[in-house]
């Protein structure tokens, strides 16, 4: 049956919904096949669409519809009209009325994790964006609003937690201790993708938080049993989340409940439903054996993103599915801001502005590209992107900067003051700061509409006579798909220029223009800023702390960037300058290796990484950032056409190995002085200790001499946590051999049990470089602990073939891309939305040479042709193809 969702839909045609649903009242009872859900729904005519006399159309997909009534009389089936998407009465009452709807669904059967579906035996839901549909009729749209009453009952032994949205009301024993029920009721009105319900046996741990007005909010986190004490850094994270958006925001938390569940299979890393998120339980489960530093990071940061959404999503929410970065942009940029406030703000600049341009900016170099707020869509769950969540938070950034840090609460403020309990717009975002600041955002609001990473080339000249120093800065923003002809944004730039001792000169406009915090503004294509009594040939630092989300273009001498990486006074910079050093450096390897021309420059590049690295005044983390070079991807993304990813690859090992060599005594000191003494702790401190040590590792053992190999087997053996003994996995899985094949023996012998940490050793072979990592790929396919129902999985071992190891997935005789193509097209069947994504590792397809060009061009079109295929892969097969 072909679904009518496979239409796009387009922002322009957005109308108010002609009706609206202020209460639903539900009654849901959970059997593993035969869920049976009943819903009152107080229905009236939308004030805001008076006269426009439409039948009610309900939204309702895969649903088995048992009875419908409409103010207590029951409906025959010539008084609706039912399709695969919909529900239609014959006749709507003029009124405000009331309908009652039965449907069953079978949660044992979804696999696509959407709607109500069970994951190791707990029943629990997602929603977002259009999974309440899969659950009962509704008008399953954000701007539909209700206050939400959810009774629940199931078999007390498989479900004794039995949780929904809101503060719990009541709950009891029913047939004599054969059910169970629970009543929860959610006051404040909200969208139907907030809703969720969970039911199982799970363990809870639980705390209480104080309020800054004094109200006790009673916390939990459920997990596995047995799994209890892997929670206490959730728990903890979350507090601290919650205090900060008291201090930062002003934001106070508004239900008697703040209830975290971890379930094993989930589409998405977690789910903001309102006093209910729902989290995949690798963001939530930690403890130093299991989970790498990395992992408590992202959970400190996840657990923050949700609870945030609480005021900046759930009380505020979107209109429509096109202002989507509304929510997710503003709540990613309030979890980084979290997350440098808890850490160290400079790292956690460069750890985001190396996720932006690693996804983000290849996403808007390719077919996939579209504007942060999106003007049409086929299915919404293709558009969770890296450009409404990543770019979206950089422009939430670049207002902040433009605006400074008062005006931009200030604008916060009277956001959440005019817009609190409403579905609201971007545009009416954007206003709130305009009406704060006085500032005219016109302009700037192309941010949202215009696709594509602005390009800024920037000249400077300086006179010594008149001691002046022009600075030209040109602005390109490269046509998209659908947008070949853009204007000229409004960028902010901040910049210092470096005197010959390195140090800022003080910025005087020759306009007499203030130049406030070190921001100028770019607003034309072409702009001049003249800049007086200079008093020698500076060296010019743009774009301070990545001020905004563009390509730079500047002709700098080495010389010039040597000066930059080791004195810049702005941090963020000092890194940048080593990473544009080191992305110079790789990519004139690449092309030195096709034709075998020899440069200096990889050694130059290695003594000044040399210098700034034994600055140590620099903590360890951020000394950990300069040591990681530019991915294969970042690489390939700024050669722009006919990649080579094998070249890439080999640009890079050596360059790894002549650092190794040349450093050599410095890392080996370094990995010496940067061991745990203690006992381990997750905080940022140590973690960068940890980060330093590991990143000296992979360095030394880029030289591969015995000793190297050696002192990384031992970093896996004497390993006491899991941060160092991940990584000394994944070198050893690079390298092969018969310590690679001990270590992933050991790993699998130890953790084979734990579904969460056993994901490491799938992800640890997958990313191998080593030759014979396909056909192990494939072989892991058909491995007991490896299901294509899980998306964890997936994740682990096609996604991390496909998306992070650029030399075996683009293997010259396409069979990597063939494999993608099987994989997509047989989890296709089962959940879309995950083979929509695995698919998006191929974006890049057209940039690379001819001979991988066709064999990939073959693959996708093998997927587009293929039948039946979810309207999530035939969107995105074919956007890639066709742009
Ligand atoms: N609202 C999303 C989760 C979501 C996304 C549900 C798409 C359904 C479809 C949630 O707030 C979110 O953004 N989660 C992110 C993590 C976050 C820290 C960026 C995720 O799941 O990856
Ligand atoms: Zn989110």
């Amino acid at each position: 049956m072909k679904l009518d969702t496979a239409r796009p839909v387009h922002l322009k045609n957005y109308r108010p919904p002609a009706y609206l649903i202020d209460k639903v009242s539900l009654d849901i009872s959970l059997e593993p096949t035969q869920t049976r859900v009943r819903s009152k729904l107080s229905i009236l005519p939308n004030p805001k669409a008076a006269g426009r006399r439409e039948q009610l159309r309900l939204d309702g997909e895969h649903l088995q519809l048992e009875a419908i009534s409409l103010n207590g009389r029951l409906l025959g089936k010539k008084d609706y009209k039912l399709t695969a998407t919909s529900l239609t009465l014959a006749k709507t009452p003029t009124k405000a009325f009331t309908l009652e709807i039965t449907t069953i669904v079978n949660p044992e059967a979804n696999k696509a994790l959407q709607g109500i579906y069970r994951s190791n035996g707990v029943y629990c839901s997602q929603c977002e964006a259009q999974g309440f549909r899969r659950i009962t009729y509704f008008l399953d749209r954000p701007d539909v609003l209700a206050t939400y009453t959810v009774r629940i009952d199931a078999d007390p032994a498989a479900a004794p937690i039995l949780l929904s949205n809101g503060n719990p009301v009541e709950r009891g024993m029913l047939d004599g201790g054969k059910r169970h029920y629970a009543v929860w009721h959610d006051p404040h009105p909200k969208p139907s993708y907030l809703f969720a319900l969970v039911g199982g046996d799970l363990a809870p741990i639980s705390s209480t938080f104080r309020t800054k007005s004094g109200r006790k909010v009673d916390l939990a986190i459920y997990v596995e049993h047995g799994k209890e004490a892997r929670a206490a850094w959730a728990m903890d994270s979350l507090k601290r989340s919650m205090r900060w958006d008291e201090k930062r925001f002003g934001r106070e938390y508004d239900l008697d409940v703040f209830n975290i569940v971890a379930v094993s299979d989930f589409n998405m890393g977690a789910m903001e439903n309102k006093g209910l998120n729902i989290f995949n339980d690798r963001l939530i489960l930690a403890s130093p054996e299991t989970a790498t530093d990395a992992i408590f990071e992202a959970i400190e940061s996840v657990v923050a993103h949700e609870y945030f959404h609480n005021w900046t999503g759930n009380r505020i929410t979107c209109r429509d599915w096109f202002q989507l970065c509304l929510k997710e942009g503003l709540t990613v940029y309030r979890d980084q801001e979290f997350s440098a406030d808890e850490r160290s703000a400079t790292v956690q600049r460069i750890v985001d502005v190396r996720q932006l341009k690693t996804h983000q900016f290849a996403e808007d170099a390719g077919p996939l590209s579209h504007p942060v707020r999106p003007e049409s869509y086929i299915e919404i769950n293709n558009f969770y992107t890296a450009t409404v969540y990543e770019k979206g938070a950089e422009v939430v950034r670049m207002i902040a900067t433009i605006l400074g840090r008062d005006a931009f609460r200030k604008g916060m403020d009277l956001y959440f003051e005019r817009h609190d309990g409403e579905a609201a717009t971007v545009e009416e975002f954007v206003t709130c700061f305009a009406d704060a600041s006085g500032l005219d955002l016109t302009q700037f609001k192309l941010w949202y509409s215009q696709a594509g990473t602005p390009e800024i080339i920037a000249n400077l000249r300086y006179d010594k006579d008149k001691k002046t120093v022009d600075l030209e800065l040109e602005q390109i923003v490269p046509a998209t798909p659908g947008q070949p002809n853009k204007k000229p944004m409004h960028i902010p730039v901040r910049l210092g220029l470096l005197g010959a001792n390195g140090h800022d000169l003080d910025l005087k406009l020759a306009s007499g223009e203030e130049v406030s915090d070190g921001v100028v503004a770019l607003t034309k294509r072409r702009q001049s800023f003249r800049f007086i009594d200079v008093p020698s040939r500076p060296v010019p630092s743009l774009l301070r702390g990545f001020s905004a989300p563009v390509n730079l273009t500047i002709d700098l001498p080495d010389d010039d960037v040597e000066l930059l990486m080791a004195g810049d006074s702005d941090l963020f910079n000092r890194w940048q300058a080593a990473n544009d050093f080191a992305a110079r450096t790789l990519i004139e390897s690449v092309s030195g290796l096709a034709s075998g021309k020899r440069s200096q420059r990889p050694l130059r590049y290695a003594r000044a990484l040399g210098a700034t690295l034994a600055n140590d005044s620099l903590e360890p983390a951020y000394r950990a950032e300069l040591l990681k070079l530019p991915t294969q991807a970042d690489i390939a993304r700024m050669i722009g056409k006919n990649v080579d990813p094998a070249l890439i690859h080999r640009a890079q090992r050596n360059l790894m190995k002549l650092i190794g060599r040349t450093l050599g005594p410095q890392l080996e000191q370094l990995y010496k002085e940067m061991e745990d003494k203690g006992p381990f702790s997750p905080d940022a401190a140590s973690a960068g200790r940890r980060a330093l040590r590991n990143a000296a590792l992979t360095m030394l053992t880029a030289r591969g001499t015995p000793e190297d190999i050696k002192r990384l087997a031992k970093h896996y053996a004497k390993a006491s946590n899991m941060t160092d003994r991940a990584h000394a996995l994944f070198l050893l899985a690079v390298r092969g051999g018969p310590e690679a094949k001990a270590a992933l023996a050991n790993f699998y012998k130890t953790w084979s049990r734990d579904h969460v940490v056993i994901d490491t050793w799938f992800a640890a072979q997958a990313q191998s470089p080593l030759t014979g990592t396909l056909s192990r790929v494939k072989a892991l396919t058909k491995h007991a602990l490896f299901s294509l129902t899980a998306p964890n999985k997936v994740r682990a071992l096609i996604g991390t073939f496909a998306s992070t190891n650029p030399v075996q997935f683009n293997r010259p005789d396409g069979a990597g891309y063939e494999f993608l193509a099987d994989q997509v097209l047989a989890l296709d069947r089962l959940n879309p939305q995950i083979a929509a994504r695995m698919l998006g590792a191929m974006r890049s397809w057209r940039t690379l040479e001819s001979g991988r060009r066709a064999k990939a061009r073959k693959a996708l079109q093998r997927i587009v042709r293929a039948r039946p295929l979810s309207a999530d892969v035939q969107e995105i097969a074919s956007r890639i193809l066709d742009a």
